[in-house]
Formats: C-alpha cells, sequence, structure tokens
C-alpha cells in the first residue's frame, strides 16, 4: 500500500546516503572550518551495510517506490559500490537508479557501474574555470576530469545525464553562460540550483542566492529559451528548452518557487535513519529496527507510518526565523 502524508503526497521516491564523506569541501556543503582534520565522521560499524540497505530499499519498493537515487555525502567514497548497485537492480520493482556524484573517481568506474545496474548519472559541477571550481570546492581538482566523466557517463548510457551547478551570487555567477553554451554543445542537461540554506555551516545568506528567474533571464538573453511540461508531477527542475532545438536546461527554484506541494521524496541515511524533509531534524532509526531482528511487515509498517505523520513543508515556510532552525546537514541526509 503506498502511503499518503498529512497533505496528501504519496511516497515515490528513496534517496539513500551511503556515506557521510566526501572528498571535496564545496562551502555551500561540507565547509572546511566546520569539516576539518578534526571532524568525526560516522564510524563503519554505525553504517548500514549493503544487505540493510537493500532491505529497506525492498520494505520501500513493497510501499510503491519504484525511483531510487544514491548519494551522499560522496557515493563513490563507500568502497564497492557496485555490489550495493547490483543489489538495488535486482530488486523486482526498482525501474529507476540513479546516482549523484562529484565526477572526481576513475573514469573506469562509470562503466563497473553501468555493468552493475546503475540506469542514471547526475553530476556536480558549478565552474567550467579551474580557477571558481577550486573555490567553490575546495580541492584541487581538474575541471577537465570531471568533464571526462561526464562524457563518459553519455558515452555509456547512463542517461540523460544532468549536471548540477549550484549558482552563488558574486561566486560562480560569471559561470552560466559559459556552462549553458558548453553543455548545449554535447546535448547534456544542465540543471541550475538556487543555493539553500542547509544545515547550518554554509553560513548562507538570503542575498547570496540568485533566484531561478534570474538565472533563467541571464540563459535567455543570449539563447532563447521556452518551458517545457514537467516530466512527471513534482519534479523538481523547471524544464526549459532552447527555442531553437539546441537541448533543454533545468532551473531548481527550491528558495524564490518551494516545491513541498508535491514533495514525495524520502531520504535515508548512511546510518540508517528516515527523513522525511531535506530540512528535518530527526529522523526515525531504521537502523535500530534492523538491529533488533523486526521482520519485514514491521520495517514496512514503521515506514508507513512515519510517512502518514508527515507535515514537512520547510521550503514553503522558509523566512529569516526559519534559517536559525537546527537541521542536519546536507552531506550526511544526502542531496
Ligand atoms: P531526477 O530524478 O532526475 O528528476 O532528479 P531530481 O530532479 O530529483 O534531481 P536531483 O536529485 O539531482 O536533485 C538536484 C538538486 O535539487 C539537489 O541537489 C537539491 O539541491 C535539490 N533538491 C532535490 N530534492 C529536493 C527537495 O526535496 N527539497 C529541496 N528543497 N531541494 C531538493
Ligand atoms: N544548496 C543547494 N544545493 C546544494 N547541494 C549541496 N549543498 C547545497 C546547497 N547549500 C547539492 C548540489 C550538489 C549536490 C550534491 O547537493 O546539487 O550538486
Ligand atoms: Fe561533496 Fe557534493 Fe557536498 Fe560538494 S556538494 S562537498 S561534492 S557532497
Ligand atoms: Fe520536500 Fe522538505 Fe524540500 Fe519541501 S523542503 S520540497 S518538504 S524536502
Amino acid at each position: 500500500m503506498n502511503p499518503i502524508d498529512t497533505l496528501s503526497r504519496p511516497l515515490h521516491d528513496l534517496r539513500i546516503s551511503v556515506t557521510d564523506r566526501c572528498n571535496f569541501r564545496c562551502t555551500y556543503c561540507m565547509p572546511r572550518e566546520v569539516f576539518g582534520r578534526e571532524y568525526e565522521f560516522l564510524p563503519h560499524d554505525q553504517l548500514l551495510t549493503f544487505e540493510e540497505i537493500a532491505r529497506v530499499a525492498r520494505a520501500f519498493v513493497d510501499l510503491g517506490v519504484h525511483k531510487i537515487r544514491l548519494t551522499g555525502g560522496e557515493p563513490l567514497m563507500r568502497r564497492e559500490l557496485e555490489s550495493l548497485v547490483s543489489m538495488l537492480a535486482a530488486i523486482p520493482g526498482v525501474e529507476d537508479l540513479a546516482m549523484t556524484t562529484n565526477g572526481s573517481f576513475p573514469v573506469k568506474r562509470v562503466q563497473s557501474l553501468k555493468a552493475a545496474g546503475l540506469k542514471r548519472m547526475s553530476v556536480s559541477l558549478d565552474s567550467l574555470d579551474d580557477a571558481t571550481f577550486k573555490r567553490m570546492n575546495d580541492a584541487d581538482f581538474p575541471v577537465a576530469s570531471v568533464l571526462e566523466w561526464i562524457e563518459a557517463s553519455a558515452a555509456a548510457g547512463l542517461g540523460p545525464v544532468k549536471i548540477n551547478m549550484v549558482v552563488q551570487r558574486g561566486i560562480n555567477e560569471h559561470s552560466i553562460l559559459p556552462m549553458a553554451r558548453y553543455f548545449r554543445e554535447k546535448g547534456l542537461i544542465l540543471r541550475f540550483i538556487e543555493y539553500m540554506d542547509v544545515g547550518h555551516s554554509n553560513g548562507w545568506r538570503l542575498d547570496d542566492v540568485v533566484t531561478a528567474r534570474q538565472v533563467r533571464d541571464i540563459v535567455n538573453a543570449e539563447l532563447p529559451i521556452e518551458p517545457v511540461e514537467p516530466n512527471y508531477r513534482g519534479e523538481v527542475a523547471e524544464r526549459y528548452r532552447y527555442t531553437d532545438g539546441g537541448g533543454e536546461i533545468g532551473l531548481i527554484a527550491s528558495v524564490s518557487q518551494p516545491f513541498c506541494g508535491a514533495c514525495s521524496r524520502a531520504r535515508l541515511s548512511a546510518d540508517g535513519r528516515l527523513f522525511t524533509c531535506l530540512f528535518a531534524v530527526k529522523g526515525a532509526d531504521l537502523r535500530g529496527l534492523l538491529r533488533n531482528g523486526a521482520d519485514d511487515e514491521a520495517l514496512r509498517q514503521t515506514i508507513g507510518h512515519v510517512w502518514q505523520k508527515r507535515v514537512d513543508r520547510y521550503s514553503e515556510l522558509r523566512s529569516a526565523q526559519t534559517a536559525d532552525l537546527p537541521k542536519v546537514e546536507m552531506s550526511y541526509i544526502g542531496g
């Protein structure tokens, strides 16, 4: 039975964070001042094992979920991720299996992930110039290698490949047009994401947000675009296509035009807690259930109840006050 929450929203997608670690230190996500040497990441025994993750995923599929995304942190920081991918791909009912990565691992992993059963790849990239990229991810990593990963993903048929660019005022606004031109040429979908106040460490201010409207106007002035119907109800990105038929872009307006009304995403943290909002404070402890010998029915019931009680609509309520409320970090809960 597919559970429905208090605002009539069905449970449709599951986003699984497989690790809270990352080899980058993006200033908007894991700033080095907070996530430095002394930062205590989750110890290994607190992470769900791949078997546990697959069991939770099966329970979600029984409840009507057909779409799974692997996130982190950086999912490839978890060793042998391919074995998890093949376990998830083997679950009958998993129709869509995607992953979000920073594209910094050896390109041969693209083929092994594809072979394991991954269907789609999304890659984070905030600029095409090394200086801006480095300034944002605070790790010395060449843009060219990420572009290779993107290229390999498209060649492997892990499409439509999407490129996620977080836009921050005064930091990478100048990269909007070069990124649009480049990925238009490649026929890949670039999505511009409004900088959000996730977690507590990025020092977010509303003034730092370049809104989706502003991005649209910048792109449209040089490369005319027009809106396209969403692929499905509750799609996060607003779609636009180039009027000359040169492909499409997405605008993710989570701050200026929140999409909580159709939000159907559940999130499983690396330590097995179930969160029903990116901005939630507490998650239901599924790991405890699993490790205390709960059966599948008990697992399904807990997930169903949590979803039925769900009231989240943080982005619609966002204001100067909410920015200071306690919340978990995005690297922990999954982007
Ligand atoms: P598709 O499966 O391709 O439709 O992916 P998606 O559109 O859900 O995109 P993806 O999972 O790559 O998310 C892109 C970005 O959108 C994330 O990194 C977040 O910044 C933002 N985002 C995704 N889901 C949510 C959400 O539920 N709430 C908020 N506020 N932001 C979200
Ligand atoms: N605002 C918007 N998106 C963010 N991400 C991480 N932190 C933020 C933030 N503060 C998203 C980006 C990145 C993905 C891994 O997480 O989309 O591509
Ligand atoms: Fe790592 Fe992605 Fe967060 Fe950057 S945005 S620190 S690449 S998890
Ligand atoms: Fe969903 Fe929470 Fe994001 Fe709103 S803020 S769209 S409820 S995850």
